[in-house]
């Protein structure tokens, strides 16, 4: 349903994508990984329109999407959530989502936002009551806002950054749970991005590694664990 090619994104002298190329197939949990600074974000931004590849195409659904306004990539159904979440704090869970679900992909419907909002609420578990501010969220709650912004737009592909960041052990479960049971239950198709292995190896069909903006893995997760580029590049130790 994504198909990227030769995908590479240049700033100044400086490649933060090389090249890059992958399918996603429907249906499917892509886990993309690799160090800090590898790319991944960047990536996103690419397929999500926040930028523009500087070489490269992205298909999506057999149509070129590369280069396209984030807005209009929204509306062709896919939706990306955001490492560091950055909600309207002063307003409630309800109305943040409404925001996401009106603005997003270009509903006019107050209404049908509304319960596109609630939907998506309670996929993720927070509450969808007016009362229900912002202002005060842990972390794991406001990994769940953030997704629950991007699913109500009622994404096909939705693409998740880190969603993992800033959780603790049993939290980073719990959330691993969540979007297996969203793609299970949406019927949609994620790529995840993380930069540590962990609980995503367990939830994943594939995973794609990246490093220095470069494709390094692409494969089966128990593979990568016993990958020597991965091993070496990705864990910063070599195998004997
Ligand atoms: N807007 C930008 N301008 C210049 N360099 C950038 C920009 N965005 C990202 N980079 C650089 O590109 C590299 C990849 O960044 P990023 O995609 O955010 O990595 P990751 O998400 O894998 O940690 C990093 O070295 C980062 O500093
Ligand atoms: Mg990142």
């Amino acid at each position: 349903m994504l198909s990227v090619s030769g995908l590479t994104k240049r700033f100044g002298g400086f490649l933060a994508v090389n090249q890059v190329s992958f399918e996603v197939r429907e249906g499917e949990i892509l886990g993309l990984i690799g160090p800090n600074g590898s790319g991944k974000s960047t990536t996103f931004n690419l397929i999500a329109g926040a930028l523009r590849p500087t070489a490269g195409s992205i298909r999506f659904k057999g149509g070129e999407i590369g280069g396209l306004s984030a807005h209009r990539i929204c509306r062709n159904g896919i939706a990306r959530t955001f490492q560091i979440p950055r909600p309207f704090r002063k307003l409630s869970l309800i109305e943040n989502v409404t925001l996401a679900a009106y603005f997003g992909n270009g509903s006019s419907d107050r209404v049908e936002a509304r319960r596109h909002a609630e939907e998506a609420l309670a996929l993720v578990g927070l509450p969808a009551d007016p009362h229900t501010m912002t202002d005060g969220l842990g972390a794991a709650a406001l990994k769940k806002l953030e997704l629950a912004r991007a699913l109500a737009t009622r994404p096909t592909l939705l693409l998740a950054d880190e969603s993992l960041g800033g959780l603790d052990a049993s939290e980073m479960e719990r959330a691993a749970d969540l979007l297996e049971s969203i793609r299970t239950r949406m019927r949609i198709t994620i790529i995840w991005v993380e930069h540590i292995m962990g609980v995503l190896m367990r939830v994943v069909d594939r995973v794609i590694v990246l490093d220095h903006g470069e494709k390094i893995f692409e494969g089966l997760p128990r593979d990568a664990a016993h990958d020597p580029r991965v091993t070496e590049v990705y864990l910063g130790q070599r195998r004997t």
